[in-house]
């Protein structure tokens, strides 16, 4: 079947059956171009926890559907392919945590949403790149230990007079672009802007004239008078930073930012999901009502 069939299938399918398909930001082309939602991962748990349909196709990797699920324990949540997993997420466990924990009881624990339900469960509170800061500096203690990004939490550690405590993890797609393949690109393109994720290495951050979340970087691309941008993030976002600004280019810092885990979700695989309903995220109770409660807490948190 062509993607446009394909596409066309799937929507019926959404419509009979009262489903919603949430992409994020990092899917391929044809899955964003057939997606309700597009977005970040804040702005999908937004969605996820105020949809009135019974259906919730996740295009994205487990920790997004599994929020998804927590946030909306009464629906059907779908993964087209249940090993789309991401590698920061399993740096931490809620073992680990609890051990961590001990050692500084003091401390408020603020873990990125990239996580396991497990270990959102063992947390005070989530976060997203987009609301980290804001998250962070809205809690009463004046410590808090941030997880599982390393980058993020030095990043954050920037904009807070709390004592930032982290956690070792990272992601590889992002820690692994070097200074280097950054200043290369500049080199190739004077004038262009870059852009850059806070999961990025703090080098890489000193080097950046923007830095924010993957939907950060569409509102940023829009507002701003330059033709040129450099990407510091994953290639999927490329696909409608150039549909939303046709006279604006828009360059990766480098060809090896691709995540592995977001490219496994294909049509294909959405549409055998939709009509098998297959590949169901489900959460145990007992762990899905806590890791709630620090999503919650997060979701409550006021945006500026
Ligand atoms: P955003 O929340 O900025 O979309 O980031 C999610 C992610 O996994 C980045 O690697
Ligand atoms: Fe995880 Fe990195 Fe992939 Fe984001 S880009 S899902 S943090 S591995």
């Amino acid at each position: 079947m062509s993607n446009t069939k394909l596409q066309r299938e799937i929507k019926q399918l959404l419509k009979e059956k009262n489903g919603i398909l949430l992409a994020h930001n990092y899917q391929r082309d044809e899955i964003q171009e057939l997606a309700d939602l597009a977005g970040d991962s804040l702005e999908l748990s937004m969605e996820a926890a105020k949809t009135d349909c019974e259906i919730i196709v996740f295009c994205g990797v487990r920790f997004m559907a599994e929020s998804a699920s927590i946030l909306s324990p009464g629906k059907t949540v779908i993964m087209p392919r249940l090993d789309a997993g991401c590698p920061m997420a399993d740096m931490i466990s809620a073992e680990a945590l609890a051990e961590k924990r001990k050692k500084i009881p003091e401390a408020t624990v603020v873990t990125y949403v990239n996580s396991s339900a497990e270990a959102k469960a063992g947390s005070d509170i989530c976060c997203t790149s987009a609301n980290a800061i804001r998250v962070v500096n809205s809690v009463q203690s004046d410590t808090v230990l941030m997880t599982p990004d390393k980058n993020l939490a030095q990043y954050t550690s920037k904009f807070t007079h709390k004592k930032v405590v982290w956690w070792e993890g990272y992601c590889p797609t992002h820690d692994g672009l070097k200074v280097e393949e950054v200043l290369q690109t500049k080199g190739k393109h004077p004038g262009a802007l870059f852009v850059a994720h806070p999961e990025c290495t703090p080098e890489v951050l000193e080097l950046a004239d923007h830095i924010c979340s993957t939907s950060g970087m569409y509102e940023y691309a829009r507002k701003t008078d330059n033709e040129d941008f450099i990407i510091g993030t994953e290639m999927g976002i490329l696909y409608r930073l150039r549909k939303d600004n046709p006279e604006k280019r828009f360059i990766l810092a480098s060809e090896s930012l691709i995540c592995p885990d977001m490219k496994l979700t294909t049509l294909e695989g959405v549409f055998e999901a939709v009509v098998e309903m297959k590949n169901v995220v489900k959460v145990p109770e007992s762990v899905g009502a806590l890791a709630k409660i620090a999503l919650d807490r997060m979701l409550a948190v006021p945006r500026d």
